[in-house]
């Protein structure tokens, strides 16, 4: 199977968003790509000396419902179709449960989900019109396995694995495939201060906390996954009929994610004896 031709992604003004559209041009495909800046997004193409020929750039404030109607549906007439939705966009905020705002809570999930589940609701009628598509959404190891500081980041990104597994199901029948992204660490823009997320107010009774931020922000730059082979896979990914739901990337991940399900079926298994307790008895 060839690379589908006509793709839309989120968040394309950096990482792994930008390394997406720029092979994915060079390939000749067709790419709409969203950000909250186009000028933004047309000047890191221009760095990435990409021919933008086959390119919609589109404004989009994705937790605005209309925005993104109107953005899906531009990209559908400029370019006839739909094959590959990436909803990709997305940032990291590391903070305690407690020293997370209501307003922080419902940013992280304006963009995490809300915002999803906007770019779907307009692009999945075209996909089952078509009978044809792919939607990849970007999660992350940690949509599998949460972590203390990663609590909102970590609601977010399991809340996207839950709605993802719903929707496999869901549009297997209308010719729509679905891929779930779970990447480890990548080394884009994600832990520099202009992608991390902060708290405005944090309490002095998570030492550790403060000591992981800081340890993250040290890593900027030099992360183990990269970014060009990430995009390359999931563009690859794209083409193969049938793939497993969930396209791991990076070892790191593939280890977290290993031992997130050893510990869960260990936990099962100490629950084998004491759940069935709470059932009716057989008649
Ligand atoms: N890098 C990693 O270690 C890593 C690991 C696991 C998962 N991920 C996931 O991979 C995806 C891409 O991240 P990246 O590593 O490429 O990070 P990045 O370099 O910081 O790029 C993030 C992209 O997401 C968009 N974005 C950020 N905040 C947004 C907001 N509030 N509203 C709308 N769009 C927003 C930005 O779009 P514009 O600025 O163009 O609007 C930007 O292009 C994200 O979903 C992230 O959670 C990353």
């Amino acid at each position: 199977m060839t690379t589908p031709t006509t793709w839309f992604v989120t968040g394309a003004s950096k990482g792994l968003g930008l390394e997406l559209v720029r092979q994915l041009l060079a390939q000749g495909a067709n790419v709409a790509a969203t950000s909250r800046s186009a000028d933004r997004l047309r000047a890191a193409l221009a760095d990435a000396d990409a021919d933008t020929t086959r390119l919609l750039p589109l404004a989009v404030d994705l937790a605005d419902e209309a925005d993104v109607q109107r953005a899906v549906t531009a990209a559908a007439e400029r370019f006839g179709r739909l094959d590959v939705v990436v909803n990709n966009a997305g940032y990291g905020y590391l903070a305690a449960v407690e020293e997370t705002t209501a307003q922080a809570v419902r940013d992280m999930l304006d963009v995490q989900v809300v915002g999803v589940w906007n770019v779907l609701r307009a692009a999945l009628p075209v996909m089952r019109e078509q009978r044809s598509g792919r939607v990849v959404n970007v999660s992350s190891v940690l949509g599998l396995v949460s972590l203390p500081g990663w609590a909102l980041y970590c609601a977010g990104k399991f809340a996207l694995e839950a709605m993802t597994e719903a929707l496999a199901g869901e549009v297997a029948g209308h010719g729509i495939e679905v891929t779930l992204v779970e990447p480890g660490y990548f080394r884009t823009s994600f832990l520099s201060p202009d992608s991390l997320a902060l708290p405005e107010t944090t309490t002095d009774h998570y030492p550790q906390i403060r000591r992981m931020v800081a340890d993250h922000r040290a890593l900027q730059g030099s992360q183990l996954g990269d970014p060009a082979r990430g995009a390359a896979e999931i563009i690859a990914r794209a083409s193969v009929a049938g793939a497993p739901l969930r396209q791991v990337l990076g070892s790191d991940s593939h280890a977290y994610a290993t031992a997130k399900v050893d510990a869960l079926r260990a936990n099962l298994a100490a629950e084998a004896d004491s759940a069935p307790r709470t059932d009716h008895p057989a008649a």
